[in-house]
């Protein structure tokens, strides 16, 4: 550890500014501060499984007290992109552009004391002068990937290290201090030296502090060479996923190979984000996903958030018979349900309950063997009396190519005396987020 540079030193950075969220006044149990491409999100795997597990494992147990940050290199142009193709959960926080833009919340509510300092001895003009003396080594990235405080190439790795010499060194002589990051074995990324992914999380720490509002907990998840700077931070706890890129392994081998706060993952991106929750025991590690049978939950994970992913894992198993094609289960499900409870279709439609999960019957195995995947996020519940809460979701639906979502509102109440006897369903009004045009509307069933 002794060789680890701390690169926390946020000098004169105004952190007065109120971390602006729409919820959490105490610390935070567990932070997650994750880059996306190649670490939350697995390229390489086309039915998504280890986000999937991951997106139940954090709504089921650590949404109400947790917070999600995503770190990345993508614009904010190319992170809505993402966000679209791939079935992510709303983070709290946003770092994009290589941790030059910080954003708060669902609305994203942008970080301005963050852009202000980045602009000490910085000058986007002159970096773009001093790079264009470079036309063999250098190209471009895309205009969307040029942001205020980043300015970005593709380089080929045999050219990488003598171009960052001689642009450090260009750039220098002209009044800039400069951060030169090569992520990927091809990204190569100029930002003002106060920037970086690692900066960035570096000043949110320290407003938490000032806040008196520090996590716990901090979890730095990444793969390749712009994620280097997080694990540096002092004090978190930190994972490089299986599949890391070799300029990340060396950097660590360099770096922080005696550091016991930082592993290299056996699995591969978010599969090993949850290989590390359980390494370092920094909380629930078993994701809803991974069980067959909930009655064997254990009763620590007996919440709101806990059941409503508990309830659509069922209704997917159900749609893609992964269960077995049961009465019994329908039967359970409805003695779930009070008798008179109301279920508001995203349509305006109106019905019991109970009906409509009698309902589901008809349904068992229609989407078998087809792509068919459900999940929740922001699940947030509000305790509203001594034995009720009104919980808040986005229930997503993904069927073949299509994407549906319904902000779903719910109230749950307890069954019995205590929170280990479960809940009741008691009310479920549903309305459309993102809804196909042109698609009947009754194919939404829950
Ligand atoms: C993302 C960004 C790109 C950047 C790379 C590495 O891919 O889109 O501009 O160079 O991350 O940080
Ligand atoms: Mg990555």
């Amino acid at each position: 550890m002794g060789e680890m540079k701390a690169i926390a030193n946020l000098g004169n950075v105004p952190v007065g500014s109120r971390i602006i969220m729409d919820r959490l006044n105490t610390s935070a149990r567990l932070m997650i501060v994750s880059d996306l491409d190649h670490t939350m999100v697995d390229h390489h795997d086309s039915e998504n499984l280890s986000l999937l597990r991951f997106n139940a494992l954090w709504e089921a147990n650590y949404r109400h007290d947790s917070l999600l940050v995503f770190s990345t290199g993508r614009s904010p142009t190319l992170y809505k992109q993402l966000r679209k193709e791939k079935p992510m959960l709303t983070p709290d926080i946003t770092i994009m552009s290589v941790g030059t833009e910080i954003t708060y919340g669902n609305s994203m509510v942008p970080d301005n004391g963050w852009v202000e300092y980045l602009n000490q001895k910085w000058d986007k003009d002159i970096v773009r002068e001093e790079t264009n003396k470079f036309p063999e080594e250098l190209t471009l990235q895309a205009e969307t990937e040029q942001r205020a405080h980043k300015v970005s190439f593709y380089v080929k790795k045999d050219k990488a290290e003598a171009v960052t010499k001689a642009l450090s060194e260009a750039l220098e002589k002209r009044g800039l201090d400069v951060k030169i990051i090569y992520s990927g074995g091809i990204d190569l990324d100029i930002l003002p030296q106060g920037a970086g992914k690692g900066q960035a999380l570096a000043y949110l720490l320290k407003k938490f502090s000032t806040e008196g509002k520090l996590p716990f907990n901090t979890l730095v998840c990444g793969d390749s060479g712009n994620d280097a700077e997080l694990f540096s931070i002092p004090e978190v706890h930190g994972v490089m996923v299986k599949n890391a890129q070799e300029e990340l392994l060396q950097w660590h081998a360099e770096n922080a190979r005696d550091n016991p706060k930082i592993i290299h993952a056996k699995e591969r991106c978010a599969a090993g984000i949850i290989e590390a929750i359980g390494h370092f025991h920094l909380g629930p590690n078993l994701s809803p996903r991974d069980v067959a049978d909930f009655s064997e939950c254990k009763l620590e994970n007996v919440n709101p958030g806990h059941e409503v992913v508990k309830f659509y894992l069922f209704y997917e198993r159900w749609r893609r018979a992964e269960v077995a094609h049961s009465e019994a289960y329908i039967a359970s499900l409805k003695a779930m349900s009070l008798p008179c409870g109301v279920f508001v279709h995203p349509s305006g439609l109106e019905q019991l309950l109970t009906d409509r999960i009698s309902a589901w019957g008809s349904h068992y195995g229609d989407k078998q063997g087809q792509q068919f995947r459900v999940w929740v996020d922001r699940v947030l519940a509000s305790q509203i009396s001594s034995d009720a809460w009104l919980v808040k979701f986005n229930k997503w639906e993904l069927s073949g190519e299509e994407r549906q979502s319904c902000v779903t509102t719910a109230i749950l109440s307890l069954k019995g005396s205590s929170i280990s006897d479960g809940f009741t369903w008691v009310h479920v009004h549903q309305t459309w987020l993102e809804r196909s045009e042109g698609k009947d509307e009754s194919a939404w069933i829950v």
